[in-house]
């Protein structure tokens, strides 16, 4: 399939008015658009052990999860259901090339791409989602409907797992077809039917909690501070009622946390939390041994894992590089293969041969395959 947007799609007006605030329809959004993965492979997929997928159905009035992997049986079912397989990207490389659609956006945002399968008239539900999402129409057609803004406080039905809302205002409704994409933004009811067979492909974009944000930040300064510093209160005024705490004596305690608040953290935490890969790659000793001999004896190619999670920050002396949870510093010079590799997502001829004599470069690439985020050939 090509890479690239149609013309119809303006990515600086959906920025401005859309990304996070309102949803966009976009009819045939992409250019030579075949789906990168039809309905037999992805239910082959969610045969795998490793794979995570699940079954929604609607059977008597009830909503049902079941989770894989399945067996060919569980495809025969009488009641509309969806066949959901997480991570297919991380998979198929295809589906991977989805997510060059949106490296305008930065690409530590992107969680990862989910494809369903549904009969006619499946489909998971009105809910909302705390993730941003891009609903790629693969194989046949969709209804989706849009609803209300909804949040923690919004009523769900009592299910265990299933986050199904009680109530849904349907305020627009758009029957999408192949290679129609629909942006959802987070916190917004939907809810996809669909008609006939279909397959849709979710590009989901996370976003860090902020109470996880709060605790890797808190984690990261306590790693730096003196932990033999101690509350002070010297100069007080003598007490007339020795069981109380003061507003003074709660002042300076605030005032002492503040100071050590005002401390400033050193600020890999964000790259470390956001990196963090949804399944932990498992690299294999021997596989990481052969990898290491084949990048210094000449391989032709590096490229980047699809289920790579790889970000960088400029330092004030060198470059922080995050991959897939973890961090480290490097000089200045590392740079250029960094960009090539998060733009290009693969390093071959002169740009590998010329990383290879550079030290840090070298090193750079030796850290990458040990946290899963390259594979050469
Ligand atoms: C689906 O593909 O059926 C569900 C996707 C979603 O609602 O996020
Ligand atoms: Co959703």
């Amino acid at each position: 399939m090509g890479n690239g947007w149609n013309q119809n799609f303006d990515r600086e007006i959906f920025l401005a008015r859309h990304w996070q605030r309102k949803p966009l329809l976009i009819r045939s959004a992409v250019k030579d658009f075949s789906p990168p993965l039809d309905r037999h492979e992805l239910a082959g997929l969610a045969l795998e052990e490793g794979v995570e997928s699940r079954i929604v159905e609607y059977r008597d009035a009830l909503w049902q999860l079941h989770h894989g992997p399945f067996s060919e049986q569980d495809y025969q079912r009488d009641f509309p259901w969806t066949l959901l397989v997480q991570a297919v990207d991380h998979y198929i490389p295809e589906v991977a090339t989805l997510r060059r659609l949106f490296d305008f956006l930065p690409q530590w945002r992107v969680d990862d791409v989910m494809v369903s399968y549904a009969v006619d008239g499946g489909s998971v539900g009105p809910h909302y989602d705390n993730y941003d999402v891009f609903l790629l129409q693969g194989e046949g057609e969709r209804l989706w409907r849009l609803g209300q803004f909804c949040d923690s406080s919004s009523t769900l039905l009592p299910h265990d797992e299933l986050r199904i809302l009680d109530t849904f205002e349907s305020e627009q409704e758009h029957l999408l077809g192949p290679g129609d994409m629909l942006y959802v933004p987070s916190g917004i009811a939907h809810w996809g039917i669909a008609r006939g067979e279909c397959t849709t492909f979710s590009i989901g974009f996370r976003a860090p909690r902020i109470n996880d944000m709060v605790s890797r930040w808190v984690d990261q300064l306590l790693e730096q501070m003196d932990s033999d510093q101690f509350y002070r209160d010297a100069g007080q005024a003598s007490v007339t009622r020795p069981g109380e705490i003061r507003p003074r004596d709660m002042e300076r305690a605030l005032a002492q946390l503040q100071a050590a608040l005002d401390q400033d953290p050193c600020n890999h935490w964000f790259g470390e939390l956001v990196t963090e890969p949804r399944y932990e790659p498992a690299p294999d000793d021997d596989e990481l041994a052969e990898a290491k001999a084949l990048l210094r004896d000449g391989a032709t190619f590096v490229k980047l894992s699809p289920a790579a999670k790889l970000a960088w920050q400029q330092e004030l002396e060198g470059i922080a590089v995050f991959a897939n949870g973890g961090s480290i510093e490097f000089p200045q010079g590392v740079l250029p293969v960094l960009i090539t590799l998060c733009d290009s997502w693969r390093l071959e001829g002169d740009t590998l041969s010329g990383a290879m004599v550079d030290l840090d470069s070298a090193a750079l690439l030796h850290y990458l395959l040990e946290s899963g985020c390259i594979y050469v050939e």
